[in-house]
């Protein structure tokens, strides 16, 4: 049957607003509620062997991966590797020998990813994939078949594959960490709980679709704009610049908060609007004085946050999006909501192709 854009404008507003749905929808094939516990499909590998991670990708999944890295070595205790796929093979890595490769894709058929995956595979790799289409080549030649259930994905800008695929990887973060031993049952069922309110927290953050909304116009007037973030919120920076390029046409790079005054910095100025993500929890302070180092040179802040004392933090910013209390681990996924609202409006203020981006395909099949 024909996909319909319903009541939305445009196919990436319409995915955008599915997230907490197909986010649940997804989630079901991994948590099992009831026992509080972490479920994926049967695999002829255990990850107790595996020594080493190595994920790949291109783009937006590029970008889970990132926040996988992030959620792998923090919960599992397992050296991950990361890379690009159009870098990965060509680099010669050294991958060592029982070692998976983890492989993100929404189509499952983009050519540098799939071309990675066979690399790794002759090189003795076992295989995961997390993918959106189960059909797909990627899906075929996995020895680990993780898929999303976000349901076709029509606008070119990927949004709710996006945060599918984090569904998947924190899932899978905990599983290695259980399997290696290293996470308790007792933090299993947190990580399962958490899970569990994300979609309700995605749902709470589509409620400031109005107030993104009206702030886009003073976004969608600038040359420039610079996204902030630390730890696994710092891919999100990367993944909200990404989104704002590809729909907005405007020039934007995603930067690790602390790294901004290695450079970026030197950008900033009044005609400068800098979106800060800054979720509560231990890197909050961090970000906020990277976040005053930026006003102090003129720039005009955008602070995304669910912190205490927003109202503080927020002294001299010219919009701040107070999110809904989250636990740091759901963070990456309820802020990709207001990051992708807002790439979506300043599209629309510009008067873009916002489901069809010029120069850009929906699945890249050639290298
Ligand atoms: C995201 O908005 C992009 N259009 C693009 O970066 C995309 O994520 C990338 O081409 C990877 O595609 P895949 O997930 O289908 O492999």
């Amino acid at each position: 049957a024909a996909i319909e854009k319903g009541n939305h404008r445009h196919f990436m507003q319409k995915e955008i607003y599915e997230q907490p749905i197909v986010v649940a929808q997804t989630l079901k094939s991994y948590l099992r509620p009831l026992e509080q516990k972490v479920a994926l499909p049967q695999m002829d590998f255990s990850f107790a062997d595996v020594p080493r991670i190595t994920i790949v990708a291109c783009g937006t999944s590029f970008y889970a991966g990132m926040v996988a890295k992030y959620w792998l070595e923090q919960f599992a205790r397992v050296p991950v590797e990361l890379d690009i796929a159009s870098e990965f093979r060509y680099r010669h890595p050294v991958l060592e020998k029982g070692g998976m490769a983890l492989f993100i894709s929404q189509s499952g058929e983009t050519a540098d990813t799939l071309a990675a995956l066979r690399h790794a595979r002759a090189e003795g790799q076992k295989i995961a994939v997390v993918v959106n289409v189960p059909t797909s080549s990627m899906a075929r030649e996995a020895d680990l078949l993780l898929p999303t259930h976000a349901g076709p994905e029509i606008g070119v800008a990927s949004t709710k594959a996006f945060t599918c695929q984090l569904a998947v990887l924190a899932a899978l973060a905990a599983k290695v960490a259980r399997d290696k031993g290293v996470m308790s049952e007792e933090e299993e069922r947190e990580i399962v709980e958490h899970l569990t309110e994300a979609p309700a927290c995605m749902n709470a953050a589509l409620a400031y679709d109005e107030e993104i909304e009206r702030m886009a116009p003073v976004v969608a007037a600038a040359r420039d704009v610079l996204y902030l973030g630390r730890g696994p919120d710092y891919p999100m920076a990367m993944e909200g610049a990404l989104k704002l390029k590809e729909i907005s046409y405007i020039h934007a790079e995603g930067y690790a908060a602390g790294e901004m005054k290695h450079g970026p910095i030197a950008l900033i100025d009044e005609h400068v609007p800098v979106i800060v993500i800054a979720p509560s929890g231990p890197l909050f302070e961090k970000t906020v004085s990277n976040m005053q180092e930026v006003q102090a040179r003129g720039g005009k802040v955008v602070l995304i946050s669910d912190a205490e004392g927003l109202a503080q933090a927020s002294e001299g910013t010219i919009a701040t999006i107070e999110m809904p209390k989250v636990h740091p681990l759901i963070a990456p996924l309820v802020y990709a909501v207001p990051v992708q609202l807002l790439a979506y409006h300043v599209a629309v203020v510009k008067g873009t192709d916002v489901d069809q981006p010029r120069n850009l395909a929906k699945s890249v099949t050639v290298e």
